[in-house]
This record gives C-alpha cells, sequence and structure tokens, in this order.
C-alpha cells in the first residue's frame, strides 16, 4: 500500500507532478507555460486531458484538465487521467485539490482514489512482475486551512481503496486459486483484522439450517461450499443493514453449460458481490461507521457432474418456499435465496444484496450501469445516493411482480427458478422478493459493471472493484426507512 501525505509544497521526491489546469483562468506558474502554448499542443484544460511536460530538473509536470469547477467525481477522474499519464513511477504529486470548490474532505477522498485506484494492476500469477504498480508515495498540496480536512478525506480514502482493491484482487484470482474454502478462510482472517464476527458454515452446517439453494447449486462439485456471515457492531448502533452477497467462485453453467466463449473465462468473477461485501464489512471500523452491519457472503461454485442438480429438480429453501430448476445456470439466485432468508430472520432495518446476477442487466444498462430493483424506494434512494457519490452508478429497474411473477410459475413447486427469454434483470429480482419477507430490500445486478476490458478512468483492466466503495458509503450513511 502506497503512503498518501498532505503538504503545504511540492516534495522534492515527486517524479510526476500533476497541476490542474480549467478550461479557462490563470494556468500554474510551476508548469512554465502559456495557455496559448499548451492549446497550440491541443491541451485546453477539459476534464480528463493531459499534457506531459518535461522540465528542466527531470521532474515530469502533468498538465490536467479538470474542466469548469469540477466535482468530487470528476476529481477522481482528472486524478485518475494524471495516473495514467505520469507513467508507472514511484512518486507523484498534486495540487488538484486547489480546482476543489465543494468540501475538501470530499475532494482529497476523490483524488486518491483516482490515482490510488487507477495505479492498480493485477499481476497475479506472472512471473515477470514489471508490470506490478510502483505507486510508493503520494503528496497532496493543500493550503495549511484545509489540510485537517484534506487529511481527513485521505484516511476515508485510504480505507475504501483499500477496500476496492482487495475486492479487486478477489474477483481477479483464477477460480481454483480462489475457491470456497479460500475465501471463508481470508473471511476469517480479515474479520479479526477488522474488528468484525465471522461465522463460517460448511456443508453440514448449511444442511441443518435448511439451505437448499446453495446445497443444490453445489451439488455439482468437488470443492465444498462455505457461507460466511460477518458482523459488525459498534456501540449503540443507529440502525441496522443487512448485506448478502453472490459468491460463485466459478459458474460453468452447471448442467445449462455455458459456451466456451468469453463470457466464460471471466466467470471467475462470478463472486464479485461477496467480494464486495466482504470488502466494505472490512473497512467500516477504521471509518468509525455508527450503523451495524450483517452479512452473508454465498459461496460456492457451479459445476457440471454426475451429482449435479438437475433440470426438473425441486429444492427447498432456507425460508420453506420450493423451486423448480428449469435452467441451472440462474444459480446466483438460488444462494442468494437462503442468504436473504436468512438476513429476514435477524430483523433488520434493511437488507441490500448485490451480485453478479444476469447478462440481461448488461444487455440492458452496458457495463457502466448496475441495475438496483427492491421493495423499498427509501432504500433504493439510498443505494442511489450512495452510487453516485462513489461514482459507481446505478439505474433502477421496475420489479413489477404484477405484470411479470407469473412467468416465474411452476406446475409443481412455488416458483421456477427462470422466468421468460426476455425482463431477465426483472424476473431475476422478483425471485429474490420471494426470500426478502417483509423487510425492505433493495437488490443490485452488477452483472455489466463487474469488469472492464481495458484500463477505463479509475478502473483498471479486469475486476472493477464495484460495489466495495458503494456499500461503505451505503453503510455510513444508512438510515432505516420510516
Ligand atoms: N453469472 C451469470 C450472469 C452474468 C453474465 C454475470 C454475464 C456477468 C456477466 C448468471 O449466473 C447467469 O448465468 N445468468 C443467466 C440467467 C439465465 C439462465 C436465466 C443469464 O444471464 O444468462
Ligand atoms: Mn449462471
Ligand atoms: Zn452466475
Amino acid at each position: 500500500m502506497s503512503t498518501v501525505t498532505v503538504a503545504r509544497s511540492l516534495p522534492r521526491i515527486a517524479e510526476a507532478v500533476g497541476l490542474a489546469v480549467r478550461t479557462a483562468g490563470a494556468v500554474p506558474r510551476q508548469l512554465g507555460l502559456t495557455r496559448a502554448a499548451l492549446e497550440a499542443n491541443g491541451f485546453t484544460g477539459k476534464l480528463g486531458e493531459t499534457l506531459v511536460v518535461p522540465s528542466r530538473e527531470g521532474t515530469t509536470l502533468v498538465a490536467v484538465g479538470v474542466g469548469d469547477d469540477p466535482s468530487a467525481n470528476q476529481l477522481r477522474d482528472a486524478a485518475a487521467a494524471f495516473a495514467r499519464a505520469a507513467g508507472n513511477r514511484e512518486h507523484l504529486a498534486t495540487n488538484l485539490l486547489e480546482a476543489a470548490s465543494g468540501s475538501v474532505g470530499d475532494a482529497a477522498a476523490a483524488v486518491v482514489e483516482g490515482v490510488v485506484l487507477a495505479s492498480y494492476r493485477y499481476v497475479g500469477q506472472k512471473t515477470d512482475t514489471s508490470a506490478a504498480s510502483k505507486l510508493d508515495t503520494l503528496t497532496l498540496v493543500a493550503p495549511a486551512a484545509s489540510a485537517s480536512a484534506a487529511e481527513r478525506g485521505v484516511t476515508r480514502a485510504m480505507a475504501t481503496t483499500r477496500a476496492a482493491q482487495l475486492a479487486r484482487d478477489l474477483a481477479n484470482s483464477p477460480p481454483s486459486h480462489l475457491n470456497a474454502r479460500g475465501i471463508a478462510d481470508l473471511a476469517v482472517e480479515l474479520a479479526a483484522e477488522h474488528g468484525l464476527g465471522c461465522e463460517v458454515f460448511g456443508k453440514d452446517q448449511l444442511a441443518v439450517l435448511g439451505c437448499g439453494g446453495i446445497l443444490g447449486v453445489n451439488a455439482g462439485s468437488v470443492e465444498p461450499p462455505r457461507m460466511v456471515k460477518l458482523t459488525y457492531r459498534p456501540r449503540n448502533p443507529k440502525a441496522h443493514l443487512a448485506l448478502v452477497g453472490k459468491g460463485v467462485m466459478y459458474d460453468s453453467g452447471g448442467i445449462s453449460l455455458k459456451p466456451s466463449n468469453p463470457m466464460h473465462a471471466v466467470m471467475k468473477m462470478d463472486m464479485s458481490g461477496a467480494a464486495a461485501v466482504l470488502a466494505a464489512m472490512t473497512a467500516l471500523k477504521a471509518l468509525r461507521c455508527r450503523n451495524q452491519v450483517t452479512a452473508w457472503l454465498m459461496c460456492t461454485d457451479n459445476m457440471p457432474s454426475g451429482s449435479a442438480l438437475k433440470l426438473g429438480d425441486v429444492l427447498t429453501m432456507r425460508n420453506g418456499k420450493t423451486v423448480e430448476i428449469h435452467n441451472t445456470d440462474a444459480e446466483g439466485r438460488l444462494i442468494l435465496a437462503d442468504g436473504l432468508s436468512l438476513a429476514v430472520e435477524e430483523e433488520p432495518d434493511a437488507i441490500v444484496d448485490i451480485a453478479t446476477l444476469t447478462g440481461a442487466a448488461l444487455s440492458a444498462l452496458g457495463k457502466e450501469y448496475a441495475a438496483v430493483l427492491g421493495t423499498s424506494d427509501a432504500v433504493i434512494e439510498q443505494v442511489e445516493a450512495a452510487a453516485g457519490a462513489v461514482d459507481e452508478p446505478v439505474w433502477e429497474l421496475p420489479l413489477s411482480k404484477d405484470r411479470y411473477r407469473k412467468l416465474l410459475d411452476s406446475v409443481v413447486a412455488d416458483m421456477r427458478n427462470v422466468g421468460g427469454p426476455y425482463a431477465g434483470a426483472i424476473t431475476a429480482a422478483i425471485f429474490l422478493s420471494e426470500f426478502s419477507g417483509e423487510v425492505p430490500w433493495a437488490h443490485i445486478d452488477m452483472a455489466g459493471a463487474m469488469d472492464v476490458d481495458a484500463d477505463k478512468g479509475w478502473k483498471s483492466k479486469g475486476a472493477t472493484g464495484y460495489g466495495a466503495r458503494l456499500l461503505i458509503e451505503l453503510a455510513q450513511g444508512f438510515t432505516p426507512p420510516t
């Protein structure tokens, strides 16, 4: 992890310095260039533009466009553009904070997130580690008057970026390097480190609990399932939020086998929801979250074999409802059903689940937005607000039980696990709503947002870590729906 400090002036150590330039007004003196000279080089100060300028001393100066009166989200993007333009250097510094007009703390947090998250590289099992991020120090230049606010923002960003990077590392891990046992073991370690309670449930315990969904999905696998329950409880909590994450460590589709296309290769990331929940939980104590948060990670892979779940099989879920299987590739909702049922039993003020649930969400909203659906407008609004604040956007789709619930009707069970060919993200959410009881609930379908094919702003190629920062923001600001 890199060190981030706030200083009054540029440190000598900096190898690359990002200098904020607006579309109008004065150009920072340190650049040693006029606006006309910048413009002659095609740099106008638009958000995300960068121009690398070598200096006499050897430091690389980077003109960083911030547009006009940038928001915190825009500063995060500008900071990411700076980090990418700076190349893989060890020591960075920037005055981007000076362009902030709103909260200095929010701006500082955004700048740190932009630089650190854009510098993220997953080198995984590469024997040549030259591509690994070299980022070691980042200095934010801020006037004395805003130093303490900036420092608070930096502290917050250290927790949020660490969480997002953890979520990325987990999702980028090869499926046989991180199985359900592996993530559960890691959760135990992280819980001890970050002040969380942690309980792990194996196959036998899940059977005792009657968790037919996760056991059904696991039936074809050589690897046993794990359910991890994490608890964060501050003194005198203001409210109680429950989180449930889909942790399909590898989704082959099961007997309804997926085709061998590139989509199949990213199904190691089908545990991104669980990764986001686990990562978010590890930040709550450091951030002194005032709400109680209880989380369930539902972890298994989805494999075909002689013992696998079959089409036509009927599963009984934790809440007693029965489900007829029509497609074993619609497995996420089966494991979430048990997690949601258990969450309901704890009577939290709200439940939010997050899952790489449907290709339909990806088709509908692309890779920039996750879908949000639910039974509570108040919870959905809080998810939207948190998503907007951290620039992990969501877009609401209608739950429409009255119109679409009948697509899930089954002749032999309470419901089938898939609807018709259309509205797949909606029918999946309606399925989940059968398990959220009377508790105000929202569901985030992050199938599209889980990864990017190439570096883009603060997202680095591969898993995005989507959801980790969103859930932290949500947990911190959560208020019970009235
Ligand atoms: N994990 C997939 C959804 C997914 C697709 C995530 C693309 C990320 C990128 C999920 O388990 C799945 O296979 N869903 C099926 C549901 C269908 C069988 C009703 C889908 O979307 O095709
Ligand atoms: Mn699937
Ligand atoms: Zn899946």
